[in-house]
């Protein structure tokens, strides 16, 4: 109602911030939704909550999202979940578009993302710009337990794929 449709916005009252020390657990608890919260394991050493977005419903959290900058100075993608009952609402969509903006801020020019679920990879190359680039074998279970291994991903973090994204 009164929204145009070209905006990446949520039909929902979400907030969008950094995570902060104090949301740990809240985390783990939208990570448990995709499996994702066997933190620390050989999947997932750390969270490193510094590089972690996350997306809040009145003060409780439904999404997060978590990147890094690898040694060779590329972007990657860590961590991320959207609440089952918050998913289809532009939430995931919004999450992905801050960390690309904040690995293109920490001068990245690419970003890779490992991802398991095939309507999730479809998402990516649909909405992002990603291309496939290999397989990975899952080192334990992590993420869908159907699924033993990764699809590497990559996109381009340019100015061009900025404006793209950026339709808010
Ligand atoms: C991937 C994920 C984060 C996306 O979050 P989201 O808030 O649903 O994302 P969006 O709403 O922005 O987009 C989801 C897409 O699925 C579609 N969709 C519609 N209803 C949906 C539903 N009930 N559940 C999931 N996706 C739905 C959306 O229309 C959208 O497609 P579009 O962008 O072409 O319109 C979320 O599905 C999730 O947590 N999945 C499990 C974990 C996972 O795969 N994480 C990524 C690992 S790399």
């Amino acid at each position: 109602m009164g929204t145009r449709a070209s905006e990446a916005q949520p039909r929902l009252p979400i907030t969008y911030r950094r995570a902060a020390n104090g949301d740990r657990d809240a985390m783990l608890r939208v990570l448990r939704y995709a499996n994702f919260h066997h933190v620390p394991s050989p999947e997932m050493p750390e969270l490193d909550i510094a590089r972690f977005f996350v997306a809040e419903d009145g003060g409780t959290l439904v999404g997060v999202a978590g990147y890094k900058v690898t040694e060779d100075g590329r972007g990657k993608t860590t961590l991320m979940a959207v609440e089952p009952a918050y998913r289809g609402a532009g939430v995931g969509q919004r999450l992905q578009e801050l960390r690309m903006d904040a690995m293109r801020a920490l001068g990245c020019t690419s970003v890779v993302t490992n991802a398991d679920r095939p309507a999730t990879i479809e998402w990516y190359k649909r909405k992002f710009g990603y291309r496939e680039v290999g397989t990975l074998a899952k080192l334990h279970e992590f993420g869908d337990p159907d699924v033993d291994h990764w699809t590497t991903l990559e996109a381009p973090l340019s100015a061009s794929a900025a404006g793209r994204a950026k339709s808010a």
